[in-house]
């Protein structure tokens, strides 16, 4: 082989090389890993993709070149003069990609395997999935409509499903796992990056599916260990406070005294006009129809998505204290 085409040939591999890294860098493809699990599974990311460029670019030098160099000309019907290939090429192009894609497997094995690693002191939080809402239970018994996580702690989430099968997936934490009907499943997150981030349901659950949302809060471990004394002090505003929080109500509801912001279902402030407009008897009454029963009247404009399950899932005297909270209205 003459030595202007291996000049000629690296110089395309080069700028094909370039290209492929530019695009690779230039746009921010991963989400900011929030947790060390994501920042390994980034590293796979990249090492597979390294890999890809280098190979992409050669093939992309040899393919160029050989259009270039051996065009045929405008009136050369002839055949090609016949080949035998070539054996130290075939060996080549045989043991390289097998090198290749066995190390990938063993990176990505490694990195499985110490993603699976809880530690021998984890703090466990038990994600409860149903149509349509996520709950999180702390070991004190508290439970959440949202996760909170300290940093520089494993957290093995253990999930299950009183329905059909969830998948808990939060960005920036790169992993997914279904929450499965009959089974516990588990994950392992050991968070690294303070700041809030969604969690999203990934698995087609039914109609409010897309409206399967929470949010992680990740704080600092100082942060965290005031959050969970404040969870025993929260129980001393009204009680109804409390029944709301633990079923995530304001994951989908706007209601301001309990600085609930969800949008996905009717906003709560306004449950007075609400009711007069549905017409379906006294606001007491219109509000514990709405939270037992919620497909006996949709508020219009918004879809028939509340979970049905609130009437078995709240005792009475708590749904009790949800009613006059919510009756209550805005101030309070
Ligand atoms: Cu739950 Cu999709």
């Amino acid at each position: 082989m003459r030595r202007g085409s291996i000049i000629q040939l690296t110089a395309i591999a080069l700028v094909a090389g370039a290209i492929c890294t530019v695009v690779a860098l230039a746009v921010p493809w991963l989400p900011l890993a929030a947790g060390q699990e994501a920042v390994r599974i980034d590293f796979a990311y990249w090492f597979v993709t390294i890999i890809c460029i280098v190979v992409f670019s050669v093939v992309a030098s040899v393919l160029t070149y050989s259009v270039w160099k051996f065009r045929a000309g405008p009136d050369d019907d002839s055949d090609g003069p016949p080949t035998h290939g070539n054996t130290r090429l075939e060996i080549a192009w045989t043991a390289i990609p097998a090198v290749l894609v066995t190390a990938i497997s063993v990176v990505s094995a490694v990195i499985l395997a110490q993603n699976g690693q809880a530690g021998s002191n984890p703090l466990i939080v038990k994600v409860h999935a149903q149509q349509f809402a996520w709950t999180f239970i702390y070991p004190n018994g508290q439970s959440y409509g949202y996760l909170t996580v300290p940093t520089g702690r494993h957290v093995k989430l253990e999930l299950t499903t009183s329905d059909v099968i969830h998948s808990f997936w939060v960005p920036q934490l790169s992993q997914k796992q279904d929450a499965v009907p009959g089974i516990t499943t588990s994950i392992v997150i050991t968070p690294t990056r303070v700041g809030t981030y969604p969690v999203i349901c990934t698995e087609l659950c039914g109609l409010g599916h897309a409206l399967m949302r929470s949010h992680v809060d990740i704080v600092s471990a100082v942060d965290y260990a005031k959050w969970v004394s404040q969870g025993s002090a929260a129980s001393t505003g009204p009680p109804g406070l409390a029944v709301f929080q633990q079923n995530g109500c304001g994951g989908c509801h706007t209601f301001t005294p309990a600085a609930a912001t969800g949008k996905v279902g009717p906003d709560l402030d306004n449950l007075a006009q609400e009711a007069k407009q549905a017409n379906r008897g006294a606001l007491a009454a219109f509000i514990e129809e709405s939270i037992v029963k919620p497909q006996a009247y949709i508020a219009p404009g918004f879809p028939d998505v509340m979970p049905h399950i609130f009437g078995t899932q709240i005792p009475p005297d708590k749904l009790k204290q949800l009613v006059q909270y919510l009756a209550k209205g805005p101030k309070q």
